[in-house]
């Protein structure tokens, strides 16, 4: 008799039924295995491009209710963690799974501030860049070779030094991302100051010149870290799937950390905020944004309205919210972003257009996040590398989850094949 928590199913082709358990409102796909035709068929599989439909963890990390724009890291609402919470304590969270006591966080902010410099021979990696070197690609690369100083990172089991990789790779991230920026224009690298925190230490490494003592506005820094804890993790995107996919081959986690970041620098995922500033650029003022609507609805060109939509979000994304408030923030001490305004109409029109509220499309964290960046003075192409400075917790906490997951395997997905039947080769002469 079949329970209440199963998928009763009747194959037609055979009119044998199975009953396949629920659980998690979940059936393993692997269950399905057992419905064939014949005794030797491979059995039934799924077929789920781009995974719409596939949960390929189990995770206790990051919930996402996309429909009500619910975003909570450990159970903590976003909202009060961008309220209450720094980078490093919500770093601390994602990876230990519960908000550190003031002895903890003093400790963990403590090795994070001191393991910020770098081996000095990075340096000369970065040097071989030239000017004009994408910033990620620089990232990418430099994250790959801090890894090969490091070679007991491989012991991915042995539980203290995985702390030690994971405590490397968020404190050197700010470092590797001020050192690449520095190389584009051509300054002398600045070094990580250990009296300040750690968004203020980034800016110094950013931006420090001739002072003897960096002090960034404490509004900017701040604000810098309010992003950094809204970046921190999003559960199964497409660069922590790529994070857990990479890890599962039980690579060190230098070398998945650059495969993640690879992921995120696409223009569909972090590189996203930098295309709503050329998209802002290009309508220059509010007279053309219905054109530009009309340009998005008929998708001509392959035209889409960047920072808008989500796969999970069918409702406003709880991060854009709070980065539309720290915006004006921001502006009070650098000044208005004149792209500001045309970006709230654009959001206004399209909130308003049938086009867009038909397919529940909102805006994302990166429709306002490259505003405050450039009203910083972030160039553009600084923009996913300030996505992946904080993604690399949320990252390293996944691939931690992963590793103590018995559930988990090398990653491998099956095929539906459509290629050719067998056929013999065929001698150059005869083709
Ligand atoms: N502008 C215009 N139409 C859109 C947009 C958009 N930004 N996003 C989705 N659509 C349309 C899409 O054409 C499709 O229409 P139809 O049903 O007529 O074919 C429908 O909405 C459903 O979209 P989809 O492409 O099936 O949705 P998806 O879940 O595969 O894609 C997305 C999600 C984020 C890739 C997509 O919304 C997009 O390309 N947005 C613009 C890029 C962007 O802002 N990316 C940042 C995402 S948030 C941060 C991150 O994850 O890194």
């Amino acid at each position: 008799m079949p329970t209440n928590n199963s998928l009763t199913i009747t194959d037609n082709r055979t009119g044998k039924s199975y009953e396949v358990p629920i659980t998690d409102e979940t059936i393993r796909a692997i269950d399905l295995r057992k419905i064939k035709v014949k005794d030797d068929d491979f059995g039934l599989m799924t077929y789920d491009p781009a995974f719409m439909n596939t949960a390929a963890c189990r995770s206790a990390i990051t919930f996402i209710d996309g429909d009500k724009g619910i975003l909570e890291y450990r159970g903590y609402p976003i909202e009060q963690l961008a309220e209450k919470s720094t980078y490093l304590e919500t770093a601390w969270l994602l990876l230990n799974g519960e908000l550190p006591t003031k002895d903890e966080l003093a400790a963990w902010t403590n090795t994070i501030t001191y393991h910020t410099f770098i081996n000095e021979n990075l340096k000369f990696v970065l040097d071989s860049f030239r000017y004009n070197a994408h910033p990620m690609g620089m990232l990418i690369a430099m994250i790959s070779a801090l890894g090969t100083f490091y070679p007991e990172a491989k012991n991915i089991f042995d539980q203290e030094g995985r702390k030690r990789q994971i405590e490397r790779l968020i404190a050197k991230m700010i470092t590797i991302a001020g050192f690449g920026y520095r190389h584009m224009v051509g300054m002398p690298y600045a070094y990580p100051d250990n009296k300040l925190s750690y968004p203020a230490n980034f800016l110094n490494m950013m931006y420090r010149t001739t002072e003897a003592e960096y002090e960034p506005n404490p509004a900017l820094v701040r604000a810098l870290d309010v992003l950094f804890i809204l970046h921190a993790d999003h559960e199964q995107n497409c660069s922590t799937s790529s994070m857990r996919v990479v890890g599962s081959s039980h690579v060190d986690p230098y070398s998945a950390v650059a495969a993640a970041c690879a992921a995120l620098y696409g223009p569909l995922h972090g590189g996203a905020n930098e295309q709503v500033i050329h998209m802002l650029t290009e309508i220059g003022s509010k007279q053309n944004i219905p054109a530009f609507i009309e340009k998005v609805k008929k998708g001509e060109g392959g035209v889409k309205l960047m920072g808008f939509g989500h796969r999970v979000y069918k409702n406003y994304d709880p991060r854009a919210k709070i980065i539309k408030n720290s915006a004006y923030e921001v502006f009070e001490v650098t000044g208005m972003n004149p792209l500001l305004d045309i970006a709230l109409e654009l959001e206004k029109i399209a909130l308003e257009d049938e086009y867009f509220v038909k397919r529940k499309l909102y805006p994302n964290v990166d429709f306002y996040s490259g505003l405050i960046y450039q009203a910083m003075k972030f160039p553009m192409d600084m923009f996913p590398v300030l996505f992946a400075i904080p993604r690399v917790s949320g990252w390293l906490a996944q691939w931690s989850e992963m590793l103590n997951d018995s559930d988990q395997k090398i990653a491998r997905p099956r095929q539906i094949f459509t290629g050719s039947a067998r056929r013999d080769y065929k001698a150059i002469e005869g083709r």
